[in-house]
């Protein structure tokens, strides 16, 4: 490329954003199929929003003091003035759409899922990307404590199906804002740290200010054994939230999925009420979660819909594939497709031939290669090797005139005749 300086340049994808190349698609094509394949298991269908949405979506859900809102939305003006923002997360969208069509109308919860990409403007390092691909689930409109407990097993039945093993899920309740047990915590926490922010990081001082719940996320070292000694959410749970908080954890074990409680556990966005949860490997690092969601009753009224609960998650696809990749787990080899055959050929008259030929098994479904040009016989040999052919069938103008030709397995190097027409060359490949 040269530019107007004349200078020439090599383009490279921007910092924290992946290019995903033939070769990897195999592990993504696996995490997709048993991501929709779990989400169906469970009355999930697909729903799929625009990549930008007005920002002020985002702004009213997520939270204005939170890191995402404050830091890293890809925001922009369009050409006609509009505030936009390239989608910082997936939630907040499919309230939308719920309610923008009516979906309140339909049999209650509606249960949604999306394979979707994720714009933050993170400091990338392994695990934490600027464009991300979430696959996430929403139920929405239920208010038992049934659908947090079912949203939690399709991320563990999606992680058992991948067969990733020695996986922690934490789960926490954080309370209601209706009832007073949120503002009755709040107090508490604030009354705790206002005698103990001489010992707190810079940050933490804003989050008492703006965000008070959010303490309990800090990882600065200094701020840890504040946060041990802290008052949890659930000492101040109503009896309606200590009762849901119950009734999902007999459902987890009923269904043994493990978990741990982890009383101080909160999460990085505003919108979230009583049920939270993370999944993490089990060498937890600051960026590990490979997914995690809550419940968020306020949601689709905050956007001006009906009072209407709900619950999710969100999982990180590039976050499973690393951890698939260093547990040595690889995609089943169907998902990595061959070319069935690979058609070598020497002389005009062949050349045509099998120009011919290709098009026809092609038209029968095979998936099927041969070189350009003129190439020697161990050039093309080569070649099918490297398309990772099944078989090569080596037709030189003799082979025409007779109306046959070898046909190799790949495989195994044996060699058979097969006759020159295309039903005979399929019989032959599917024997
Ligand atoms: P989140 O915790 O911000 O929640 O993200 C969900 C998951 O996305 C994380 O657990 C992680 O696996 C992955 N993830 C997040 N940020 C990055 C990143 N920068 N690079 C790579 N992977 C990342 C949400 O987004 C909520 N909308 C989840 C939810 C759905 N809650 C209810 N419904």
């Amino acid at each position: 490329m040269t530019s107007e300086s004349g200078e020439r340049r090599r383009f490279q994808t921007v910092r924290g954003t992946n290019d995903t190349l033939p070769d990897d698609q195999p592990y993504w094509d696996w995490v997709r199929s048993a991501a929709q394949s779990v989400a169906h298991r469970f009355g999930f269908r697909r729903i799929d929003t625009p990549v930008f949405e007005e920002t002020a979506l985002f702004v009213r859900t997520v939270g204005e003091g939170t890191d995402i809102v404050e830091k890293e939305m890809y925001t922009f003006t369009d050409r006609g003035d509009d505030m936009l923002t390239l989608r910082p997360e997936g939630t907040a969208p499919v309230c939308r759409a719920y309610i923008q069509h009516g979906m309140h109308t339909l049999p209650q919860p509606v249960r949604a899922f999306y394979i979707t990409p994720i714009f933050r403007y993170e400091r990338p390092q392994s695990g934490r990307l600027r464009q991300h691909h979430q696959f996430g689930v929403e139920a929405i409109g239920d208010p038992n404590p049934e659908i947090d407990a079912e949203v939690i097993h399709v991320l563990w039945s999606l992680f058992e199906e991948l067969g990733l093993k020695n996986l922690r899920l934490h789960v926490n309740s954080i309370g209601c804002s209706n009832g007073d047990c949120r503002p009755r915590y709040l107090n508490s926490l604030r009354k705790y740290y206002s005698t103990r922010l001489d010992k707190s990081c810079e940050d933490c001082h804003t989050r008492y200010e703006k965000n008070t719940l959010r303490l309990l996320d800090c990882k600065e070292g200094q701020c840890q054994p504040i946060i041990d000694d802290a008052p949890t959410p659930t000492d101040s749970l109503c009896q309606d939230c200590a009762d849901h908080f119950e009734r999902l954890r007999s459902l987890l074990d009923l269904w043994e999925i493990p978990y741990t409680v982890t009383p101080r556990l909160v999460r990085g966005l505003d919108y979230y009420t009583r049920t939270v949860f993370e999944v993490h490997p089990a060498i937890e690092g600051s960026q590990t979660a490979l997914g995690a969601g809550g419940r968020y009753d306020g949601l689709v009224e905050q956007l001006g819909g009906a009072p209407t609960p709900g619950v999710g998650f969100g999982s990180g696809i590039e976050r499973i594939i690393m951890n698939l990749r260093e547990a040595g787990l690889t995609p089943p080899d169907d998902l990595s497709p061959r070319t069935d055959l690979y058609i070598v050929y020497l002389g005009d008259t062949a050349h045509q031939h099998a120009l011919r030929l290709a098009a026809e098994l092609r038209k029968n479904g095979l998936s099927v290669s041969l070189p350009t040009g003129s190439r020697s016989l161990r050039a093309q040999l080569r070649s099918a090797s490297a398309a990772n052919a099944r078989y090569a069938l080596i037709i030189g103008d003799d082979e025409v005139a007779k109306g046959a030709a070898a046909l190799r397995d790949l495989d195994t190097s044996e060699q058979s005749d097969v006759s020159l027409d295309a039903e005979a060359v399929k019989a032959a490949i599917a024997s």
